[in-house]
Protein backbone atom coordinates (compact mmCIF):
# COMPACT_ATOMS: atom_id res chain seq x y z
CA UNK A 1 0.00 0.00 0.00
CA UNK A 2 1.16 3.49 -1.16
CA UNK A 3 1.92 5.76 1.98
CA UNK A 4 -0.42 8.35 2.53
CA UNK A 5 0.77 11.70 1.90
CA UNK A 6 0.34 14.17 4.73
CA UNK A 7 0.52 17.69 5.80
CA UNK A 8 0.65 18.46 9.58
CA UNK A 9 -0.71 22.01 10.67
CA UNK A 10 1.18 23.32 13.74
CA UNK A 11 4.91 23.87 14.71
CA UNK A 12 4.22 24.07 18.04
CA UNK A 13 4.02 21.56 21.26
CA UNK A 14 0.75 19.73 19.82
CA UNK A 15 1.93 20.29 16.55
CA UNK A 16 5.00 18.17 17.05
CA UNK A 17 3.33 15.96 19.15
CA UNK A 18 1.07 14.96 16.14
CA UNK A 19 4.52 14.30 14.06
CA UNK A 20 5.14 11.88 16.88
CA UNK A 21 1.35 9.79 16.54
CA UNK A 22 2.04 9.67 12.52
CA UNK A 23 5.37 8.62 13.35
CA UNK A 24 4.08 5.82 15.43
CA UNK A 25 2.20 4.62 12.72
CA UNK A 26 4.93 4.18 10.69
CA UNK A 27 6.71 1.97 12.65
CA UNK A 28 6.99 -0.43 10.17
CA UNK A 29 9.75 1.58 7.53
CA UNK A 30 8.56 -1.24 4.91
CA UNK A 31 5.56 0.13 4.86
CA UNK A 32 4.91 3.58 6.45
CA UNK A 33 0.92 4.54 6.51
CA UNK A 34 1.88 8.45 6.04
CA UNK A 35 4.50 10.00 4.19
CA UNK A 36 5.17 13.82 5.88
CA UNK A 37 5.13 15.92 3.39
CA UNK A 38 5.82 18.87 6.12
CA UNK A 39 4.30 21.18 8.66
CA UNK A 40 2.73 24.66 7.77
CA UNK A 41 2.48 27.55 10.30
CA UNK A 42 1.78 31.09 10.16
CA UNK A 43 3.65 32.50 12.31
CA UNK A 44 6.17 29.65 14.07
CA UNK A 45 8.34 30.74 16.32
CA UNK A 46 12.27 30.46 15.41
CA UNK A 47 12.65 27.61 18.23
CA UNK A 48 10.27 25.54 16.97
CA UNK A 49 11.62 26.18 13.62
CA UNK A 50 14.88 24.55 15.03
CA UNK A 51 12.97 22.00 16.59
CA UNK A 52 11.37 20.74 13.46
CA UNK A 53 14.85 21.35 11.75
CA UNK A 54 16.13 19.00 14.41
CA UNK A 55 13.92 16.15 13.56
CA UNK A 56 14.45 16.55 9.80
CA UNK A 57 11.03 17.58 9.01
CA UNK A 58 10.20 20.50 5.96
CA UNK A 59 8.74 23.58 7.21
CA UNK A 60 6.56 24.20 4.18
CA UNK A 61 5.16 27.85 5.07
CA UNK A 62 2.29 29.67 6.15
CA UNK A 63 -1.29 27.86 5.29
CA UNK A 64 -2.55 30.73 3.08
CA UNK A 65 0.45 30.76 1.08
CA UNK A 66 -0.01 26.47 0.65
CA UNK A 67 -3.96 27.09 0.47
CA UNK A 68 -3.52 29.35 -2.89
CA UNK A 69 -0.73 27.54 -4.54
CA UNK A 70 -0.78 23.69 -3.55
CA UNK A 71 -3.38 21.09 -5.33
CA UNK A 72 -6.01 19.30 -2.08
CA UNK A 73 -4.05 16.95 0.36
CA UNK A 74 -4.24 15.50 3.40
CA UNK A 75 -3.92 17.46 6.50
CA UNK A 76 -4.05 17.00 10.02
CA UNK A 77 -4.09 20.22 12.68
CA UNK A 78 -1.77 19.79 15.63
CA UNK A 79 -3.01 23.03 17.58
CA UNK A 80 -4.36 22.73 20.66
CA UNK A 81 -6.92 26.04 21.07
CA UNK A 82 -10.45 24.52 20.15
CA UNK A 83 -11.67 27.44 18.17
CA UNK A 84 -8.31 28.11 16.30
CA UNK A 85 -8.28 24.58 15.14
CA UNK A 86 -12.06 25.01 13.71
CA UNK A 87 -11.12 28.20 11.90
CA UNK A 88 -8.19 26.14 10.30
CA UNK A 89 -10.18 23.32 9.56
CA UNK A 90 -13.19 25.49 7.94
CA UNK A 91 -10.51 27.06 5.75
CA UNK A 92 -8.75 23.86 4.59
CA UNK A 93 -12.22 21.94 4.14
CA UNK A 94 -13.59 24.74 2.21
CA UNK A 95 -10.27 24.01 -0.02
CA UNK A 96 -11.42 20.35 -1.01
CA UNK A 97 -8.32 19.32 1.90
CA UNK A 98 -9.18 16.07 3.79
CA UNK A 99 -8.73 15.73 7.31
CA UNK A 100 -7.10 12.54 8.29
CA UNK A 101 -7.68 10.90 11.69
CA UNK A 102 -4.44 9.55 14.07
CA UNK A 103 -4.66 6.89 16.91
CA UNK A 104 -1.47 6.12 18.30
CA UNK A 105 -1.13 2.31 18.58
CA UNK A 106 -0.50 2.20 22.49
CA UNK A 107 -4.39 3.96 22.33
CA UNK A 108 -6.64 1.35 23.33
CA UNK A 109 -10.60 1.78 22.09
CA UNK A 110 -13.25 0.07 22.76
CA UNK A 111 -16.14 -1.62 20.97
CA UNK A 112 -19.19 0.76 19.41
CA UNK A 113 -16.79 3.67 19.47
CA UNK A 114 -16.90 6.28 16.52
CA UNK A 115 -14.13 8.71 15.90
CA UNK A 116 -14.56 12.01 14.36
CA UNK A 117 -12.37 12.92 11.14
CA UNK A 118 -9.35 14.70 11.86
CA UNK A 119 -9.05 13.98 15.23
CA UNK A 120 -6.07 12.86 17.26
CA UNK A 121 -5.98 9.95 19.88
CA UNK A 122 -2.14 10.14 21.80
CA UNK A 123 -0.66 7.34 22.99
CA UNK A 124 -1.74 5.97 26.44
CA UNK A 125 -5.26 7.43 25.32
CA UNK A 126 -8.18 4.71 26.58
CA UNK A 127 -11.82 5.10 25.45
CA UNK A 128 -14.20 2.82 26.94
CA UNK A 129 -17.04 0.78 25.08
CA UNK A 130 -19.88 3.01 22.78
CA UNK A 131 -18.14 6.75 22.83
CA UNK A 132 -18.65 9.09 19.96
CA UNK A 133 -16.36 11.33 19.32
CA UNK A 134 -16.69 14.28 16.92
CA UNK A 135 -14.74 16.00 14.39
CA UNK A 136 -10.97 17.35 14.92
CA UNK A 137 -11.33 16.04 19.04
CA UNK A 138 -8.15 16.25 20.24
CA UNK A 139 -7.61 13.29 23.36
CA UNK A 140 -3.91 13.76 24.69
CA UNK A 141 -1.58 11.35 25.88
CA UNK A 142 -2.79 9.10 28.88
CA UNK A 143 -6.75 11.00 28.70
CA UNK A 144 -9.66 8.59 29.18
CA UNK A 145 -13.30 8.35 28.20
CA UNK A 146 -15.42 6.41 30.06
CA UNK A 147 -18.54 4.42 28.68
CA UNK A 148 -21.48 5.80 26.65
CA UNK A 149 -19.89 9.16 26.80
CA UNK A 150 -19.78 11.86 23.93
CA UNK A 151 -17.31 13.99 22.70
CA UNK A 152 -18.62 16.97 20.73
CA UNK A 153 -16.48 18.80 17.41
CA UNK A 154 -13.08 20.98 18.52
CA UNK A 155 -13.28 19.28 21.85
CA UNK A 156 -9.66 18.84 23.46
CA UNK A 157 -9.11 16.37 26.26
CA UNK A 158 -5.89 17.32 28.22
CA UNK A 159 -3.22 15.01 28.93
CA UNK A 160 -4.28 12.64 32.04
CA UNK A 161 -7.65 14.04 32.00
CA UNK A 162 -10.73 11.76 33.26
CA UNK A 163 -14.14 12.15 31.57
CA UNK A 164 -16.43 9.31 33.68
CA UNK A 165 -19.09 7.50 32.24
CA UNK A 166 -22.41 8.97 30.16
CA UNK A 167 -20.66 12.60 30.22
CA UNK A 168 -21.09 14.75 27.33
CA UNK A 169 -18.97 17.37 26.38
CA UNK A 170 -19.92 19.31 24.14
CA UNK A 171 -18.10 21.40 21.06
CA UNK A 172 -15.10 23.25 21.33
CA UNK A 173 -14.32 22.85 25.30
CA UNK A 174 -11.29 22.55 27.11
CA UNK A 175 -10.55 20.14 29.38
CA UNK A 176 -7.56 20.75 31.64
CA UNK A 177 -4.66 18.41 32.48
CA UNK A 178 -5.60 15.90 35.37
CA UNK A 179 -9.16 17.41 35.40
CA UNK A 180 -11.99 14.74 36.19
CA UNK A 181 -15.42 14.99 35.03
CA UNK A 182 -17.75 13.07 37.38
CA UNK A 183 -20.30 10.21 35.24
CA UNK A 184 -23.12 11.60 34.10
CA UNK A 185 -22.45 15.33 33.53
CA UNK A 186 -22.90 17.89 31.03
CA UNK A 187 -19.90 20.43 29.62
CA UNK A 188 -21.73 22.87 27.44
CA UNK A 189 -19.88 23.93 24.19
CA UNK A 190 -16.66 26.45 24.22
CA UNK A 191 -16.66 25.66 28.24
CA UNK A 192 -13.10 25.66 29.77
CA UNK A 193 -12.60 23.10 32.94
CA UNK A 194 -9.00 23.76 34.12
CA UNK A 195 -6.08 21.85 35.36
CA UNK A 196 -6.97 19.58 37.66
CA UNK A 197 -10.51 20.27 38.55
CA UNK A 198 -13.21 17.87 39.22
CA UNK A 199 -16.51 18.94 37.91
CA UNK A 200 -19.23 17.54 40.24
CA UNK A 201 -22.25 19.77 38.66
CA UNK A 202 -23.11 20.73 35.07
CA UNK A 203 -21.06 23.08 33.48
CA UNK A 204 -22.65 25.98 31.13
CA UNK A 205 -21.34 26.64 27.90
CA UNK A 206 -18.96 29.31 27.81
CA UNK A 207 -17.94 29.42 31.47
CA UNK A 208 -14.17 28.64 33.20
CA UNK A 209 -14.85 26.34 35.98
CA UNK A 210 -11.76 25.53 38.35
CA UNK A 211 -10.77 23.60 41.60
CA UNK A 212 -11.95 20.41 43.73
CA UNK A 213 -15.47 20.87 43.57
CA UNK A 214 -15.35 22.90 40.22
CA UNK A 215 -16.79 26.34 40.21
C1 LIG B 1 -8.09 27.71 34.16
C2 LIG B 1 -7.22 28.35 33.12
C3 LIG B 1 -7.87 28.24 31.75
C4 LIG B 1 -7.12 29.84 33.53
O1 LIG B 1 -6.35 30.52 32.62
P1 LIG B 1 -6.18 32.11 32.80
O2 LIG B 1 -7.50 32.79 32.68
O3 LIG B 1 -5.09 32.54 31.86
O4 LIG B 1 -5.76 32.18 34.30
P2 LIG B 1 -4.60 32.94 35.03
O5 LIG B 1 -3.31 32.20 34.87
O6 LIG B 1 -4.65 34.40 34.66
O7 LIG B 1 -5.06 32.78 36.55
C5 LIG B 1 -6.26 33.36 37.03
C6 LIG B 1 -6.49 32.82 38.42
O8 LIG B 1 -6.88 31.43 38.33
C7 LIG B 1 -5.98 30.61 39.10
N1 LIG B 1 -5.81 29.36 38.36
C8 LIG B 1 -5.23 29.19 37.17
N2 LIG B 1 -5.29 27.92 36.81
C9 LIG B 1 -5.90 27.25 37.79
C10 LIG B 1 -6.24 25.90 37.99
N3 LIG B 1 -5.96 24.97 37.06
N4 LIG B 1 -6.90 25.56 39.12
C11 LIG B 1 -7.18 26.49 40.07
N5 LIG B 1 -6.89 27.80 39.93
C12 LIG B 1 -6.25 28.18 38.81
C13 LIG B 1 -4.70 31.43 39.19
O9 LIG B 1 -3.94 31.05 40.32
C14 LIG B 1 -5.25 32.83 39.33
O10 LIG B 1 -5.70 33.01 40.64
P3 LIG B 1 -5.61 34.45 41.37
O11 LIG B 1 -6.48 35.36 40.54
O12 LIG B 1 -6.14 34.18 42.73
O13 LIG B 1 -4.17 34.83 41.32
C15 LIG B 1 -5.82 27.73 33.03
O14 LIG B 1 -5.02 28.07 34.14
C16 LIG B 1 -5.85 26.21 32.91
O15 LIG B 1 -5.96 25.45 33.87
N6 LIG B 1 -5.74 25.77 31.63
C17 LIG B 1 -5.55 24.38 31.29
C18 LIG B 1 -4.07 24.13 31.22
C19 LIG B 1 -3.69 22.75 30.75
O16 LIG B 1 -4.47 21.82 30.70
N7 LIG B 1 -2.44 22.64 30.34
C20 LIG B 1 -1.92 21.44 29.75
C21 LIG B 1 -1.62 21.71 28.30
S1 LIG B 1 -1.03 20.28 27.50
Amino acid sequence: MNAIPLVVIGAGGFGRETLDVVGANNADPSSPTFKIIGVLDSNPSERNLARLSKRDVLYLGSELSWLETSEPMNYVIGIGSPRTRELVDQRFRAAGWSAATLVHPTAVIGTDCEIGEGSVICGGVHVSTNVTIGRQAHLNPNSTIGHDSFIGHYVSVNPGAVVSGDVRVEDRTLIGASATILQGLRVGAGAVVAAAACVTRDVQSGTVVRGVPAK
